[in-house]
Protein backbone atom coordinates (compact mmCIF):
# COMPACT_ATOMS: atom_id res chain seq x y z
CA UNK A 1 0.00 0.00 0.00
CA UNK A 2 1.52 3.88 -1.15
CA UNK A 3 0.34 5.93 1.86
CA UNK A 4 0.66 9.82 1.41
CA UNK A 5 0.56 12.51 4.44
CA UNK A 6 0.27 15.88 4.00
CA UNK A 7 0.81 17.81 7.44
CA UNK A 8 -0.64 21.38 7.60
CA UNK A 9 1.95 21.86 10.04
CA UNK A 10 5.78 21.42 10.30
CA UNK A 11 5.91 20.22 14.08
CA UNK A 12 5.65 16.84 15.25
CA UNK A 13 2.84 18.57 18.04
CA UNK A 14 -0.27 16.24 18.94
CA UNK A 15 -1.89 16.05 15.45
CA UNK A 16 1.46 14.13 13.98
CA UNK A 17 1.06 12.06 16.95
CA UNK A 18 -2.26 10.73 16.15
CA UNK A 19 -1.83 10.21 12.54
CA UNK A 20 1.36 8.08 13.83
CA UNK A 21 -0.36 5.86 16.31
CA UNK A 22 -2.82 5.32 12.71
CA UNK A 23 0.35 4.39 10.81
CA UNK A 24 1.58 1.82 13.70
CA UNK A 25 -1.60 0.32 13.02
CA UNK A 26 -1.91 -0.10 9.17
CA UNK A 27 -1.43 -3.95 9.17
CA UNK A 28 -0.10 -4.19 5.64
CA UNK A 29 3.28 -3.51 4.05
CA UNK A 30 3.05 0.41 3.10
CA UNK A 31 5.45 3.23 1.72
CA UNK A 32 5.04 6.21 3.19
CA UNK A 33 5.99 9.56 1.34
CA UNK A 34 5.43 12.62 4.01
CA UNK A 35 4.68 16.63 3.53
CA UNK A 36 5.25 19.05 5.63
CA UNK A 37 3.47 22.51 5.06
CA UNK A 38 4.81 24.93 4.69
CA UNK A 39 8.22 23.82 5.08
CA UNK A 40 7.61 21.31 1.79
CA UNK A 41 5.32 23.99 -0.18
CA UNK A 42 5.45 26.96 0.72
CA UNK A 43 3.36 29.48 -1.61
CA UNK A 44 -0.10 31.23 -2.01
CA UNK A 45 -2.43 30.36 -4.97
CA UNK A 46 -2.01 33.81 -7.05
CA UNK A 47 -5.71 33.62 -8.84
CA UNK A 48 -3.46 33.58 -12.24
CA UNK A 49 -6.11 30.50 -13.62
CA UNK A 50 -2.42 29.03 -15.49
CA UNK A 51 -2.95 25.89 -13.67
CA UNK A 52 -6.30 26.06 -15.63
CA UNK A 53 -4.71 25.82 -19.12
CA UNK A 54 -2.36 23.40 -18.02
CA UNK A 55 -1.10 21.81 -14.44
CA UNK A 56 2.63 22.54 -15.20
CA UNK A 57 2.04 26.26 -16.13
CA UNK A 58 1.45 27.07 -12.31
CA UNK A 59 4.38 29.56 -11.45
CA UNK A 60 4.83 27.19 -8.10
CA UNK A 61 4.74 23.81 -10.52
CA UNK A 62 8.66 22.61 -9.55
CA UNK A 63 8.08 23.07 -5.96
CA UNK A 64 4.62 21.41 -6.22
CA UNK A 65 5.29 18.62 -8.86
CA UNK A 66 6.38 15.84 -6.08
CA UNK A 67 3.43 16.34 -4.07
CA UNK A 68 1.56 15.77 -6.96
CA UNK A 69 3.02 12.68 -8.35
CA UNK A 70 2.73 11.57 -4.45
CA UNK A 71 -0.94 12.27 -3.99
CA UNK A 72 -1.53 10.57 -7.44
CA UNK A 73 0.06 7.43 -6.45
CA UNK A 74 -0.87 6.88 -3.03
CA UNK A 75 -3.57 3.96 -2.15
CA UNK A 76 -4.46 6.33 1.24
CA UNK A 77 -4.09 9.90 1.86
CA UNK A 78 -3.95 10.67 5.59
CA UNK A 79 -3.98 14.78 6.20
CA UNK A 80 -3.22 16.39 9.35
CA UNK A 81 -3.87 20.06 10.54
CA UNK A 82 -3.74 21.25 13.61
CA UNK A 83 -7.14 23.57 14.74
CA UNK A 84 -6.41 27.12 14.53
CA UNK A 85 -9.54 29.13 15.54
CA UNK A 86 -11.80 26.32 14.32
CA UNK A 87 -10.36 26.25 11.12
CA UNK A 88 -7.30 24.24 9.39
CA UNK A 89 -4.12 25.66 9.34
CA UNK A 90 -3.24 28.58 7.14
CA UNK A 91 -0.65 26.56 5.12
CA UNK A 92 -3.18 23.34 5.13
CA UNK A 93 -5.86 26.09 3.58
CA UNK A 94 -3.07 27.56 0.84
CA UNK A 95 -2.15 23.53 0.18
CA UNK A 96 -5.71 23.34 -0.86
CA UNK A 97 -5.74 26.82 -3.26
CA UNK A 98 -2.56 25.24 -5.11
CA UNK A 99 -4.28 22.13 -6.00
CA UNK A 100 -7.51 23.40 -7.07
CA UNK A 101 -7.23 22.59 -10.44
CA UNK A 102 -7.87 19.03 -9.21
CA UNK A 103 -11.52 19.90 -8.50
CA UNK A 104 -14.17 18.41 -10.50
CA UNK A 105 -15.18 21.45 -11.55
CA UNK A 106 -11.92 22.16 -13.41
CA UNK A 107 -9.85 19.06 -14.44
CA UNK A 108 -10.06 16.16 -12.17
CA UNK A 109 -7.70 13.31 -11.55
CA UNK A 110 -9.37 9.80 -12.72
CA UNK A 111 -6.59 8.31 -10.10
CA UNK A 112 -8.34 9.93 -6.98
CA UNK A 113 -11.61 8.20 -7.54
CA UNK A 114 -9.83 4.57 -6.49
CA UNK A 115 -8.52 6.27 -3.19
CA UNK A 116 -9.01 6.48 0.54
CA UNK A 117 -8.73 8.90 2.46
CA UNK A 118 -8.09 10.21 6.40
CA UNK A 119 -8.33 13.74 7.93
CA UNK A 120 -6.57 14.42 11.16
CA UNK A 121 -7.45 17.33 13.40
CA UNK A 122 -7.01 18.17 17.10
CA UNK A 123 -8.02 21.58 18.94
CA UNK A 124 -7.22 22.03 22.75
CA UNK A 125 -10.99 22.65 23.60
CA UNK A 126 -13.57 23.33 20.37
CA UNK A 127 -13.53 23.30 16.40
CA UNK A 128 -11.61 19.88 16.07
CA UNK A 129 -14.45 18.35 13.81
CA UNK A 130 -15.02 21.55 12.08
CA UNK A 131 -11.35 22.33 11.23
CA UNK A 132 -11.35 18.84 8.73
CA UNK A 133 -14.75 19.77 7.18
CA UNK A 134 -12.79 22.04 4.44
CA UNK A 135 -10.38 19.33 4.14
CA UNK A 136 -13.35 16.83 3.32
CA UNK A 137 -14.97 19.04 1.42
CA UNK A 138 -12.00 19.26 -1.04
CA UNK A 139 -11.80 15.71 -1.29
CA UNK A 140 -14.76 15.38 -2.21
CA UNK A 141 -14.64 17.54 -5.00
CA UNK A 142 -11.28 15.50 -6.23
CA UNK A 143 -13.36 12.53 -6.47
CA UNK A 144 -12.46 11.23 -3.22
CA UNK A 145 -15.13 8.42 -2.81
CA UNK A 146 -13.64 7.40 0.73
CA UNK A 147 -12.90 9.79 3.67
CA UNK A 148 -12.53 9.09 7.05
CA UNK A 149 -12.42 12.46 9.55
CA UNK A 150 -11.44 12.19 12.90
CA UNK A 151 -11.19 15.51 15.49
CA UNK A 152 -10.79 15.24 18.78
CA UNK A 153 -10.11 17.67 21.80
CA UNK A 154 -6.99 16.71 23.44
CA UNK A 155 -7.12 19.51 26.70
CA UNK A 156 -3.47 20.35 25.61
CA UNK A 157 -1.39 22.57 23.60
CA UNK A 158 1.68 19.86 23.49
CA UNK A 159 1.39 16.26 22.88
CA UNK A 160 3.46 15.70 26.45
CA UNK A 161 0.74 17.74 28.14
CA UNK A 162 -2.43 14.97 26.55
CA UNK A 163 -3.57 13.38 29.44
CA UNK A 164 -2.70 9.69 29.29
CA UNK A 165 -6.91 9.06 29.13
CA UNK A 166 -6.96 10.86 25.79
CA UNK A 167 -4.03 8.87 24.72
CA UNK A 168 -5.46 5.74 25.40
CA UNK A 169 -8.77 7.05 23.51
CA UNK A 170 -6.46 7.66 20.57
CA UNK A 171 -4.68 4.20 20.87
CA UNK A 172 -7.75 2.72 20.72
CA UNK A 173 -9.67 4.84 18.27
CA UNK A 174 -6.62 4.40 15.89
CA UNK A 175 -6.40 0.83 16.14
CA UNK A 176 -10.05 0.61 15.25
CA UNK A 177 -9.01 2.90 12.36
CA UNK A 178 -6.30 1.13 11.48
CA UNK A 179 -7.72 -2.28 11.25
CA UNK A 180 -10.36 -0.98 8.56
CA UNK A 181 -7.86 0.83 6.50
CA UNK A 182 -5.52 -2.34 6.55
CA UNK A 183 -8.32 -4.30 4.29
CA UNK A 184 -7.31 -2.12 1.67
CA UNK A 185 -10.71 -3.05 0.15
CA UNK A 186 -11.39 -0.85 -3.36
CA UNK A 187 -14.15 1.93 -1.87
CA UNK A 188 -17.49 1.98 -4.06
CA UNK A 189 -18.64 5.35 -5.60
CA UNK A 190 -21.11 6.93 -3.47
CA UNK A 191 -24.17 8.70 -4.92
CA UNK A 192 -22.40 12.67 -3.51
CA UNK A 193 -19.55 11.90 -5.79
CA UNK A 194 -22.08 10.31 -8.69
CA UNK A 195 -24.03 13.23 -8.60
CA UNK A 196 -21.30 16.05 -8.76
CA UNK A 197 -19.60 14.75 -11.62
CA UNK A 198 -22.98 14.33 -13.39
CA UNK A 199 -23.01 17.89 -12.71
CA UNK A 200 -19.48 18.66 -13.62
CA UNK A 201 -19.90 17.26 -16.90
CA UNK A 202 -22.97 18.81 -17.82
CA UNK A 203 -21.13 22.27 -17.43
CA UNK A 204 -18.47 21.64 -19.34
CA UNK A 205 -20.18 20.33 -22.61
CA UNK A 206 -22.17 23.74 -21.89
CA UNK A 207 -18.70 25.57 -22.24
CA UNK A 208 -19.10 26.56 -18.54
CA UNK A 209 -16.13 25.13 -17.57
CA UNK A 210 -12.90 28.39 -17.00
CA UNK A 211 -11.41 28.00 -20.45
CA UNK A 212 -11.38 25.73 -23.70
CA UNK A 213 -8.47 23.89 -22.18
CA UNK A 214 -10.59 22.60 -19.32
CA UNK A 215 -13.27 21.08 -21.91
CA UNK A 216 -10.97 19.71 -24.17
CA UNK A 217 -9.31 17.65 -21.31
CA UNK A 218 -12.54 16.45 -20.69
CA UNK A 219 -13.45 14.97 -24.22
CA UNK A 220 -9.81 13.84 -24.60
CA UNK A 221 -10.60 11.66 -21.38
CA UNK A 222 -13.80 10.61 -22.70
CA UNK A 223 -16.00 12.04 -19.83
CA UNK A 224 -18.36 13.96 -21.95
CA UNK A 225 -19.46 11.25 -23.47
CA UNK A 226 -20.37 8.85 -21.19
CA UNK A 227 -17.03 7.36 -19.46
CA UNK A 228 -16.55 7.53 -15.73
CA UNK A 229 -13.33 8.15 -14.28
CA UNK A 230 -13.88 5.03 -11.58
CA UNK A 231 -14.31 2.54 -14.62
CA UNK A 232 -11.16 3.03 -16.02
CA UNK A 233 -9.92 3.73 -19.71
C1 LIG B 1 -3.16 29.88 16.35
C2 LIG B 1 -3.83 28.87 17.23
C3 LIG B 1 -5.21 28.77 17.17
C4 LIG B 1 -5.87 27.81 17.94
N1 LIG B 1 -7.23 27.70 17.85
C5 LIG B 1 -7.88 26.77 18.59
C6 LIG B 1 -9.30 26.64 18.52
O1 LIG B 1 -9.98 27.29 17.74
N2 LIG B 1 -9.88 25.72 19.31
C7 LIG B 1 -9.17 24.96 20.19
O2 LIG B 1 -9.76 24.19 20.92
N3 LIG B 1 -7.81 25.02 20.24
C8 LIG B 1 -7.16 25.90 19.46
N4 LIG B 1 -5.77 25.96 19.50
C9 LIG B 1 -5.03 24.91 20.22
C10 LIG B 1 -4.58 23.79 19.29
O3 LIG B 1 -5.58 23.48 18.34
C11 LIG B 1 -4.26 22.49 20.04
O4 LIG B 1 -3.33 22.71 21.03
C12 LIG B 1 -3.81 21.39 19.09
O5 LIG B 1 -3.86 20.15 19.76
C13 LIG B 1 -2.39 21.64 18.59
O6 LIG B 1 -1.99 20.59 17.76
P1 LIG B 1 -0.44 20.35 17.45
O7 LIG B 1 0.19 19.92 18.75
O8 LIG B 1 -0.44 19.27 16.42
O9 LIG B 1 0.11 21.63 16.96
C14 LIG B 1 -5.12 26.92 18.76
C15 LIG B 1 -3.71 27.05 18.80
C16 LIG B 1 -3.08 28.01 18.05
C17 LIG B 1 -1.56 28.11 18.09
Amino acid sequence: MKITMVHGQNHKGSTWHVADELLKNIDADYTLKEFFLPKDLNHFCLGCYACVKSREQCPFWEDKAQLDTALREADLLIFTTPTYCMMPSAPMKAFIDLFFTNWMSHKPCEEMFAKRAVIISTAAGAGAKKATKPIAEMLLYWGVPKVSRYGLAVNASSWAGVPEKKKAKIAGDMKKLGKKLSAGKKPGIGVRTRFLFRLMAGMQKAGWGAGPEEKAYWQEKGWLNGKKPWKGS
